[in-house]
């Protein structure tokens, strides 16, 4: 059963909730649950986008923003943006400003070591993170959240600590995803990647310490569904995931020192006010929005405010079997590993993949197939680089001309390729190359060869007074992702409005604690 609250707010079902749920009629889209429902018939129901986009209040990603993107960078948009597979955002269009004026920000992206293989999903948003990186030339931290896949697990079997399941595990399972990672092709002078029990602590701790300060159980409640036996350490681990998206957490990264032993540097206590002028843009699926919403309403409340972080979003990559599920470890009919051999990936799609095509061969020839639901097709237009060849393949399929078993056997090259590759490059990751990435060392990066105006201002300096655009050196107005001064002043006063509420509530909260 789902908790009243979360009944109540809309909020997403606490994480025990969340198993039973997923089997209920509605979709559902939050860092614990990926489904689009069940038709009357119990069928599985293709994730609808568009109500998500309005549910979570993300913008749609547009034409203009491909345009802005290639002006901006001089280079044609990634294919997954341009195929609308990454297809929301929120202040995408502020970090394209940013980057155009001060020549600089922080790209951030993770994942979950549920299991020590990826499959061909799990790529996606690192796929488009490293070139992403490389159109930039801007620094890159990915996240390993062994704790966050511990804490789940444990709390997903009431507290019991199932065999191949403790912490030491999903630490493994971190460092065998990392060599994956590494094998995407990852430049190692701009990338740092780290696992929470191995990097968490220093500046990063503080900035987590911080942030736990500003965010009640209320809150949390509301954000993911938390319930009242929800253990702590899965409250908590939301924090750690927000300010991971903060470059003041990481100041060995930018050549400033932290505090931490061995060398305890009382020069370095403080947290530098200097990177928080660093903005951050996270590529990610768009289940892990919710976090990042509850992040962007309190980067301006942190001691040495940040920009509000800027988010691109990406679709899911479905199952074999077709929309309405997104492809699983668990279940290997379902994905394509990317430790899978090429027969392998030839039975799975051959005998697994959902075709769009026709009863028939007569029937195919004259109705034609549709691509929106050929799973083959769909991999192809996430993982095939030619636009011309994927619009070919389409249009012939959509008349009948190519059959299920021609588009099969085009994804199934396409993939046999690019896995083959892949795992060539990950024979060569060794654990010196992995610790190497892993290492917390300043990292080699250019930006804007030609920023318009080099120097960032602080948050915390054009808070409040400065009006929009007033050209006036290094402080700038309203286009460097912290929204408008109106936007921030109204910010404000939302903030006062829900700390006043929050207070009023206490004594009813603390009397329901009990
Ligand atoms: N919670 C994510 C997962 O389970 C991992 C993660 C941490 C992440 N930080 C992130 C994903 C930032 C995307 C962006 O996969």
């Amino acid at each position: 059963m789902a908790s009243a609250a979360a009944e109540a707010t809309g909020a997403p079902p606490t994480a025990e909730d969340a198993i039973e749920k997923s089997k209920t009629d509605v979709q559902q889209i939050d860092p614990y649950n990926v489904s689009g429902g069940v038709d009357e018939h119990g069928n599985a129901k293709a994730i609808d986008y568009d109500r998500l986009i309005e549910e979570f209040g993300v913008q749609p990603l547009t034409e203009e923003h491909l345009k802005r993107f290639e002006q901006v960078t001089g280079k044609k948009p990634h294919r997954l943006m341009r195929r609308k597979l990454f297809f929301s955002h929120r202040d995408f269009d502020k970090i394209l400003d940013f980057y155009e004026k001060h020549g600089k920000f922080m790209l951030y992206t993770g994942r979950g070591p549920s299991s020590g293989s990826m499959h061909i999903g799990h790529t996606v948003p690192f796929l488009f993170t490293k070139e992403i990186q490389e159109m930039f030339d801007v620094p890159l931290v990915i996240m390993l959240t062994d704790d966050e896949k511990y804490l789940y697990t444990r709390n997903k079997n009431n507290g019991t600590q199932k065999k191949g399941a403790t912490a030491e595990d999903f630490l493994k399972f971190a460092h065998e995803n990392i060599k994956d990672i590494i094998a995407l092709g990852f430049d190692p002078k701009k990338t740092f990647i780290f696992t929470d029990y191995e990097y968490i602590g220093g500046h990063f701790y503080r900035n987590t310490s911080e942030f736990e300060s500003l965010v009640t159980m209320n809150q949390a409640r509301g954000a993911f569904g938390f319930g009242d036996s929800t253990s702590i350490g899965l409250i908590a681990y939301g924090a750690k995931q927000c300010v991971a998206a903060f470059p003041s957490s990481y100041p060995e990264l930018f050549g400033y020192k932290d505090f931490r032993p061995p060398d305890f540097d009382p020069s370095a206590i403080r947290r530098h006010k200097e990177l928080s002028k660093i903005p951050c843009l996270i590529p990610c699926a768009i289940d892990q929005e919710p976090y990042f919403r509850v992040l962007r309403d309190r980067c301006e409340r942190m001691t040495d405010p940040h920009p509000k972080t800027c988010l691109i979003l990406s679709k899911f990559l479905t199952a074999l079997q077709g929309p309405g599920g997104k492809m699983s470890a668990s279940d290997s009919n379902s994905a394509i590993f990317m430790s899978d051999k090429p027969n392998e990936i030839k039975n799975k799609i051959n005998k697994h993949a959902f075709s769009g095509g026709r009863e028939s061969l007569e029937e195919h020839r004259k109705f034609g197939g549709n691509p929106d639901v050929d799973v083959a097709y769909t991999y192809l237009s996430y993982f095939l680089e030619d636009d011309e060849e994927l619009a070919d393949l389409e249009q012939r399929y959509r008349s009948g001309e190519l059959l299920t078993g021609e588009m099969k056997a085009r994804c199934i090259k396409e993939l046999q390729k690019f896995v083959a590759d892949f795992q060539e490059r990950r024979e060569k990751v060794n654990w010196e190359i992995m610790r190497s990435y892993m290492n917390p060392r300043k990292l080699e990066f250019q930006g804007n060869p030609n920023p318009t105006q080099p120097q960032a201002p602080a948050a915390s300096e054009t808070n409040g007074e400065k009006e929009d655009g007033a050209a006036d050196g290094d402080k700038s107005g309203g286009k460097d992702g912290r929204g408008t001064k109106g936007e921030r002043k109204a910010a404000k006063l939302a903030e006062k409005k829900a700390e006043k509420l929050a207070q009023r509530q206490k004594p009813a909260d603390e009397g329901a604690a009990q």
